[in-house]
């Protein structure tokens, strides 16, 4: 899995830093920052819930080939 932020699409809604806080921090701005662009197989669960609570759906998560969804 590899986790990137869309900074165009970003707004500040803080949620993701709140679903993955080992994963994601925000900048002075209150933007997203990924601080792990390679989660680990057991922070997989609070990336997901990251991207699904961004309203903006800013949070991109791409799977690697072979990877469970
Ligand atoms: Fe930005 Fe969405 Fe997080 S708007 S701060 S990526 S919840």
């Amino acid at each position: 899995m590899r986790l990137t932020v869309d900074t165009a699409l970003c707004q500040g809604h803080t949620r993701c830093a709140v679903y993955a806080p080992e994963l994601i921090e925000l900048d002075d701005d209150g933007r997203a920052r990924i601080t792990v662009a390679y989660p680990a197989p057991a922070q997989h669960d609070a990336a997901r819930r990251a991207q699904q609570a961004c309203p903006e759906r800013a949070i991109i998560i791409e799977e690697e080939e072979g990877e469970q969804q």
